[in-house]
């Protein structure tokens, strides 16, 4: 009998037929059935337990339902535990309502089917999390910058949410939230939602966010964290150690916000804070919406890494206001986030600065366009049955940021500008694909057809960069250049070339335009005069060691083993072993390195490094 019921129900949950409509995913990374069931608000309550390192608790999903007769609602979950489903009429009396945990697809991880009736209205999943949660780090009080406390963050984007809390996990969708956090009432919950630096420190700690988001926007970190304000509406989170270094870097922030707001209208969310996270946030910085999480990589006392924070405040309108309905689509956020940036960078610092970022970026995007197999250099590729976080390199980045580039070339930069502002107000708290920017181009700025649809189809469909590009030249580079070759030609030395104020990115220019091959005696006279193995700044560390570990240059053994013990972040972590790894005289002296490191790396880097095989 039991079986015929166990049976019966399995009919039920994975046929399509009884439930009539049959089940659909658009949306190739998700299982969600979201546009027969919506859910439209969480309320998330969980508890944070540093000694098992798991949360623990429930998540509500408040529910709309389009098609009424769909009996099931499907949400994204990879490596949880689930423990029990209720479900209720009123948001008031809950009962256990069946579900059942798929067959694990290596993407998407399972689906979670669960029982509707005609009348429920919400669902609550309890779960716990896994030490397999990729969309975690928990980190020991040894591997913070204070080493008192531990420390806990999640990384969302693109599916990784599910990893740490059951729910559809798609940006096509849009939730609003509220949180309950416990942890130990010496520590500090933040999310992706209204912060305030008043809370009282005790442990308990409620969260709203009343605009809804992507899925992959909720974001949570708890650790000995520490608020300073820096205008009205922005403000830095930090271990206490960063705490004043960090204000002083980001302080011009509210001036970049201001001028975004000018370019592209009024910032949406409310405030707009920074968290710094421990070095081994595997990346540069995630846009969390009123809270965007950064790297302490980019702290280096001179802002020059600061267009960073651009970038991720950039997010507030592309990205996180107008999303990409799918990871297909991821152009629709970084390009346009990069080109927001750019103006941003322009307006706040020059244009000879932001001119010359803009050239690093396409100096990078050529490196990258001759790596990457010819199908991947499209602005809009294919990424069913890939793994979405492979989507995001230049191309989408820097070749989106061109095609604007260009458009605002061909359409003026004015013109162009109020195009995006009125882009963002009505596609705002959209997820949208191509095809609806394509739509709104033609009926709201490209009505003459003077930008034709040759070129158009060209930028979008056709693989790398083709056609005409028009670039700014920056005479600094250029110098640079002409020094640099005069210096090879043996003419000059070094300390001749005017090098005491030059810039982080005038360092990057040099040295990725110095030739792949130079001698031993090359390498030292350019360690004597700029001590490049010694740099604290990782992006001029991370482009001098990539150059010089093909060449064995010892003096980057030691420094590069400090770096790889202490800096997570994937932008520099796997070039440079990348390149350890082809250096077969080097090789398993990295491997040795790797093997002490990992533990110290995010879940997401540590997947990424056993890939390469070292
Ligand atoms: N949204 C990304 C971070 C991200 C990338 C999350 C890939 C998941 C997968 C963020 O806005 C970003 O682009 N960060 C860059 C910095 C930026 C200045 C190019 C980074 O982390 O390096
Ligand atoms: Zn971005």
């Amino acid at each position: 009998m039991l079986r015929k019921i166990c049976l019966l129900l399995l009919y039920w949950l994975c046929g399509s037929a009884v439930a009539g409509t049959p089940l659909q995913a658009p949306d190739p990374h998700s299982f969600a059935n979201y546009k027969q069931v919506r859910s439209r608000h969480l309320v998330l309550n969980l508890a944070v337990d540093f000694t098992r390192q798991k949360l623990t608790g429930y998540v509500e999903h408040q529910l709309e339902r389009a098609d009424p007769a769909v009996q099931r609602l499907v949400l994204d979950t990879r490596h949880l535990k689930i423990t029990a489903v209720t479900a209720s009429n009123d948001g008031v009396h809950w009962q256990n309502t069946p579900y059942l945990l798929g067959i694990t697809d290596n993407l998407k991880g399972q689906p979670l089917t669960i029982q509707l009736q005609p009348a429920t209205q919400a669902v609550r999943v309890y779960y716990q999390t896994t030490p397999q949660a990729s969309g975690l780090q928990w980190l020991t009080a040894d591997q913070t910058s204070e080493k008192k406390q531990p420390f806990l963050f999640s990384q969302s984007q693109p599916i990784h949410a599910r990893s740490w809390l059951p729910l559809q996990d798609t940006p096509a969708n849009r939730v609003t939230y509220q949180a309950e956090i416990q942890t130990l009432p010496e520590l500090l919950a933040v999310m992706s939602a209204d912060n305030s630096a008043n809370t009282k420190r005790d442990g308990l700690y409620h969260f709203d966010m009343p605009q809804p988001v992507p899925s992959y926007l909720i974001a949570l970190a708890v650790g000995d964290l520490h608020f300073k304000a820096m205008s009205a509406d922005t403000g830095v989170y930090a271990e206490k150690i960063w705490l004043d270094k960090a204000s002083i870097e980001f302080a011009d922030t509210q001036k970049m916000m201001d001028a975004a707001n000018r370019l592209f209208g009024q910032y949406p969310w409310k405030r707009y804070d920074l968290l710094v996270l421990p070095s081994s946030f595997p990346f540069g910085g995630m846009e969390n919406p009123r809270l965007s999480f950064v790297t302490p990589t980019i702290i280096t006392g001179d802002k020059s890494l600061i267009s960073l924070v651009a970038h991720e405040l950039a997010h507030s309108w592309s990205g996180n206001l107008v999303t990409n309905a799918s990871w297909n689509d991821v152009w629709l956020n970084e390009g346009f986030t990069n080109y927001v940036e750019n103006r941003i960078m322009q307006q706040v610092y020059g244009q000879s600065r932001a001119d010359m970022e803009l050239l690093l970026n396409v100096q990078a995007l050529r490196e990258r366009i001759r790596q990457l197999p010819s199908a991947d250099t499209r602005l809009q590729p294919d990424f069913t049955g890939r793994d979405p976080d492979d989507a995001f390199h230049q191309v989408p980045y820097v070749k989106g940021q061109l095609l604007l580039n260009t458009l605002a070339q061909h359409f003026g930069q004015q013109k162009f500008d109020e195009f995006l502002r009125r882009y963002f107000a009505k596609f705002a708290f959209q997820s949208i694909d191509s095809s609806a920017f394509i739509e709104f181009f033609s009926a709201e700025l490209n009505q003459q057809q003077s930008f034709s649809e040759a070129s158009l189809a060209q930028w979008l469909y056709q693989p790398g960069l083709s056609g005409e590009i028009l670039l700014p030249t920056s005479d600094t580079f250029r110098r640079i250049s002409a020094g640099q070759q005069q210096w090879l030609r043996g003419e000059t030395s070094l300390s001749l070339l005017a090098t005491n104020q030059w810039s982080v990115h005038e360092w990057l220019h040099f040295i990725e335009q110095l030739p792949r091959q130079l001698s031993p005696q090359q390498l030292n006279e350019l360690e004597m005069a700029f001590s490049l193995s010694q740099s604290s700044n990782a992006e001029i560390f991370t482009a001098w060691a990539k150059l010089v570990i093909p060449l064995n240059h010892p003096q980057i053994i030691q420094p590069l083993r400090q770096f790889l013990l202490s800096v997570g972040r994937q932008k520099f972590i796997v070039p440079l072993y990348t390149e350890l790894k082809a250096n077969p005289q080097w090789r398993s002296w990295a491997a040795q390195v790797y093997r002490e490191a990992r533990p110290g790396y995010h879940p997401l880097a540590q997947q990424q490094l056993d890939r390469l095989g070292l």
